[in-house]
């Protein structure tokens, strides 16, 4: 009897460990899912939200307070809504920032802190040009906010022209 009663322990201590298992994966299955469930409804290309918290570094002093040099021309902002939209290297802005700017680019769901919401008045407008220069030219690191060094400085101006017109409402044109 007591040669019998011992496997038969071991057998319902194995099963229990069994089902702690199972427990344990449905709990892990349940999480991914949900997890999935929650990106895909936010995919419908929300816009990032209105006075939105930055975790950006702020820039050195002499770069912190200078404006942007650039006239404020059709050229000017043309050449920096194409390079927004399609031409920056590595990664179009728009693919995060969104076409107008508001945040909903098809990969921004992928990011905690969500990329900057430039049509939000209340955040941009007390961000001045050469912090604005130096987060492009530098990323953020920590966040999704990529380093476009290769861009010309030229450039990058154009592109903040084009940014700070997007709190003013989007226009094709300028
Ligand atoms: C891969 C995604 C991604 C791309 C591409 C991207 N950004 Fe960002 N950007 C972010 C995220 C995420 C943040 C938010 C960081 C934060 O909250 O501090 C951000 C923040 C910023 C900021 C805020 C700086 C500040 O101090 O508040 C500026 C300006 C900016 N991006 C400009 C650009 C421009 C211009 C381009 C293209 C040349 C670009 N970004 C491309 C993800 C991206």
């Amino acid at each position: 009897m007591r040669e019998g009663k011992l496997p038969q322990k071991g057998r319902v201590l194995r099963i229990q460990k069994h089902l702690l298992l199972q427990v344990f994966l449905l709990f892990g299955l349940f999480l991914v899912f949900s997890n999935t469930g929650l990106e895909i409804a936010e995919s419908k290309e929300h816009p990032s939200p209105c006075l939105q918290p930055r975790f950006t570094k702020q820039a050195p002093p002499e770069m912190y307070d200078f404006n942007n040099p650039l006239e404020a021309n059709p050229e000017n902002y043309k050449k920096g809504k194409l390079l927004f939209q399609v031409k920056a290297n590595p990664l179009p802005c728009k693919n995060c920032h969104g076409m107008m700017g508001d945040g909903s680019g098809p990969m921004a769901r992928g990011f905690n802190p969500p990329p900057r919401n430039f049509t939000c008045t209340k955040t941009i407008n007390g961000v001045p040009d050469g912090q604005l220069f130096w987060i492009i030219k530098n990323g953020s690191p920590g966040t999704g906010m990529l380093s476009y060094k290769g861009l010309k400085e030229e450039e990058i101006w154009q592109i903040i022209l084009f940014v700070r017109q997007l709190a003013k409402g989007y226009s094709p044109n300028f």
